[in-house]
């Protein structure tokens, strides 16, 4: 419906409206806009790119806004940047590996109610919706997802101390609020990541500072987040 607004924008002789969209069937995460006043808007599990005009009355007024958070400010129109995440990432939301040949895909075996809670939080999109719902602005249930998905594999394991105090680092720094159990991140979610992903998070955090940091005989001081 935004194409078809901008284009009788175009043919009007006016600016067209900036919005970001990549695969239109839900997967890629840019696509998140503000809806009625719940982003993705009011169908659940679901993104914006994903919500059909059927899902509306003939004749409804229909209210889009940006995505609007500390974290991620709006560069023009409904286009907001949301290069935080992606800093987030980068500090630790991957597994390091040597390049080389694959290795024996059965050598290192993962039970199925592990890989399935690992896909679950393989879900997330980072559509950052759950930072535009959150009265903190925080992205932990984002950042709960890739945490996990990489805790819970056997190849995530040995870096998942530093993983999980470099993404928190990460995530402070790009100005996202702590969580306070709102939980009105896993309302809105596109996958519907559920925020038992956070318990977990909060739990490697805990166990990074307390035992991994101590084993390495040194000292870390503690996050503003402690207490998640
Ligand atoms: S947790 Fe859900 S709402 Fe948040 S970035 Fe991932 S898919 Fe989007
Ligand atoms: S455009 Fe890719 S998820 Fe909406």
């Amino acid at each position: 419906m935004l194409d078809v607004l901008n284009q009788e924008l175009i043919h009007k002789g006016d600016e067209p409206v900036a919005f970001e969209s990549d695969c239109r069937e839900g997967i890629c995460g840019t696509c998140g806009l503000v809806v009625n006043g719940l982003p993705h808007g009011p169908m659940p599990g679901a993104c914006t790119c994903q919500l059909h005009m059927r899902t509306f009355k003939d004749g409804d007024t229909i209210y889009i806004e940006p995505f609007r958070a500390k974290g991620f400010p709006i560069i023009k129109d409904l286009v907001v940047d949301r290069s935080h995440f992606d800093r987030i990432i980068q500090a630790g939301g991957f597994v390091s590996t040597r390049t080389g040949s694959a290795g024996e895909a059965n050598a290192i075996l993962v039970s199925k109610d592990v890989a399935d809670l690992a896909m679950d939080a393989a879900e997330c999109i980072g559509c950052g919706a759950c930072v535009a719902s959150c009265p903190n602005g925080a992205s932990a249930l984002f950042m709960s997802a890739k945490v996990s998905q990489l805790a819970l594999l056997p190849q995530g394991h040995p870096e998942r101390a530093r993983r999980v105090l470099a993404m928190v680092d990460a995530a402070e720094q790009g100005g996202f609020g702590a969580c306070s159990n709102h939980r009105e991140c896993e309302a809105v979610c596109p996958k519907q990541i559920s925020i038992n992903f956070i318990a977990r998070m909060n739990r490697e955090y805990a166990r990074a500072i307390f035992c991994d940091a101590g084993n390495q005989g040194g000292k870390r001081e503690g996050s503003k987040r402690s207490g998640e």
